[in-house]
């Protein structure tokens, strides 16, 4: 088949989901990747990074098993070992992704695409072509100018894949795949510095977020500095040489590279053949269209919000948008957002700062403590859950911070997307005991009676 109702360029989460739900809507749909259908999400991002995140668990669990009454003894990590099951994990994934694919009758082609024409991908040679075609290429880890990825200097593609446990790391960037890399290899025994322009660490989140994890970090003993910029960076056999603008030089053995992801869209065809681009990401409006008629873009190659779930999203929204569905347009400040260090990060909605922006004095906060929450105690966790409400309105963002709380993201998602009110939660039963009981008491708090909570 060289003809399809949706030709879709790129196989990771936004490509693939618009091309099972076409499928599903009875579209054909032709789907072309140069790589591994999954992309970055199954094979270099979110799934093998969390499986050294939960091998972290593990280890963090052990060191501190005595606290439990229980011992045991960290002889230490192999890696390889680590590494076989992150693998088994992928592959297992990727099994069944294909298998998916496959069954819904969607044509996979293997091969570099580059757009020829606006409704044809060019591929080894052959034109494919498309009713509607969508971008879907996603990103790329971007470093900084001057600052060259080989050897010791490396992004996260290359982290991820080492196969020893380094001592030393500097970790360029503390948004989220630096806090997340940190996270994971102090775990592992390693000695870590994060390096982080802005003023905190997780910049994108709210304030008392960001100020949590780092008193946590600090009490791991993991190094930051914050509101310093980096100037350069030399390596030699041994280890690398870092100079940040103060002067201030670091050492270490590896330097992780995390300042970003950048749209890949460079060398495709998009410009050549009219769609407009902006510093690289495709401009797309509400409805993710772009500018040339049945043309749309996905994922990490629009501008906002990096995330896979994003991508699913967007997938299935110009899916359901070409069959003529209608769908809701997606809010890039109502996406759940989880960072899976050691505490865990989550939010979704305004943090405190955008909702003061956007309604002055009518905004209610509340903080429910973790320190009051059973299950958090048994598991050790310090943290809190924080509501930002509309005053006699709905709940507007909810951000946490602890041990295991991207658990709880799925209902504060339907809290802030279903506009509920915190009267609307109060009388929900949650179980106990859970830490999602938290959830419960911060809302039994903002609705004026609170139980296991101070006012
Ligand atoms: P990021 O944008 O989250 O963080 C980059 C950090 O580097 C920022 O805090 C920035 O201030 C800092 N920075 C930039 N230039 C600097 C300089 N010269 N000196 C010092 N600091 C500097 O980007 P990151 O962490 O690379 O992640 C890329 C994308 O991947 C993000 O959009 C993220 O949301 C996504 N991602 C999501 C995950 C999740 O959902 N758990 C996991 C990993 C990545």
């Amino acid at each position: 088949m060289t003809s399809a109702d949706v030709l879709i360029l790129g196989g990771g989460s936004g490509g693939y989901a618009c091309a099972l739900r076409s499928a599903e809507l009875g579209l054909s749909v032709i789907l072309i990747d140069k790589d591994k259908l999954g992309g970055t999400c199954l094979h270099r991002g979110c799934i093998p990074t969390k499986a050294l995140l939960h091998a972290a668990e593990v280890a963090d669990s052990s060191r501190e098993s005595e606290n439990f009454g229980v011992k045991t003894t960290l002889e230490g990590i192999d890696m390889p070992k680590v590494n076989e099951y992150r693998d088994g994990v992928v592959a297992r994934l990727y099994k069944g992704l294909q298998g998916l694919v496959k069954s819904r009758n969607v044509t996979f082609i293997e091969g570099e695409g580059k757009l020829v024409a606006p409704n044809t991908v060019e591929v080894n040679g052959v034109n494919y072509t498309g009713k509607n075609v969508v971008l879907a290429t996603g990103s790329y880890a971007k470093s900084i100018p001057g600052l060259e990825i080989s050897g010791r200097i490396m992004t996260s593609d290359q982290a991820l894949n080492l196969d020893y446990v380094p001592a030393s790391v500097i970790v360029l960037g503390g948004g989220v795949i630096g806090v997340e890399f940190a996270s994971v290899w102090k775990s592992f025994g390693a000695d870590v510095t994060i390096l982080e322009g802005l003023p905190h660490l997780v910049p994108n989140e709210d304030i008392s977020v960001s100020k949590a994890l780092e008193r946590a970090y600090r009490k791991r003993g993991i190094n930051f500095t914050l509101g310093t910029k980096f100037a350069s960076a030399t390596q030699s056999d041994t280890g690398v040489e870092v100079t940040l603008e103060d002067g201030k030089i670091l050492s270490a053995e590896l330097l992780l590279v995390a300042v970003g992801r950048g749209p890949n869209t460079a060398n495709m065809g998009f410009e050549d053949n009219g769609v407009a681009t902006e510093r690289g990401w495709v401009v797309v409006n509400e409805r993710l269209a772009t500018n040339i008629p049945g043309i749309f873009a996905v994922g990490d190659i629009t501008p906002g919000l990096q995330l896979a779930h994003r991508g699913f999203q967007h997938g299935i929204f110009v899916a359901e948008e070409i069959a003529g569905l209608n769908p809701v347009v997606i809010a890039d400040i109502n996406i759940p957002k989880v960072t899976y260090c050691e505490p865990e990060v989550a939010s979704v909605g305004m943090n405190e700062e955008e909702a003061r922006a956007a309604f002055g004095d009518e905004v209610n906060v509340y903080e429910y403590n973790l320190g009051g929450n059973g299950k958090s105690q048994i598991l050790g966790t310090a943290g809190f859950i924080k509501l930002v409400a509309q005053k006699d309105g709905p709940v507007v963002g909810i951000h946490m911070v602890g041990s295991r709380v991207g658990e709880q993201i799925g209902e504060a998602q339907l809290i802030v997307n279903w506009e509920a009110h915190p009267e609307d939660v109060a009388t929900l039963i949650h179980a106990h005991p859970t830490q999602n009981e938290a959830m419960g008491e911060a809302h039994l708090a903002l609705a004026g009676k609170p139980l296991h909570a101070h006012a």
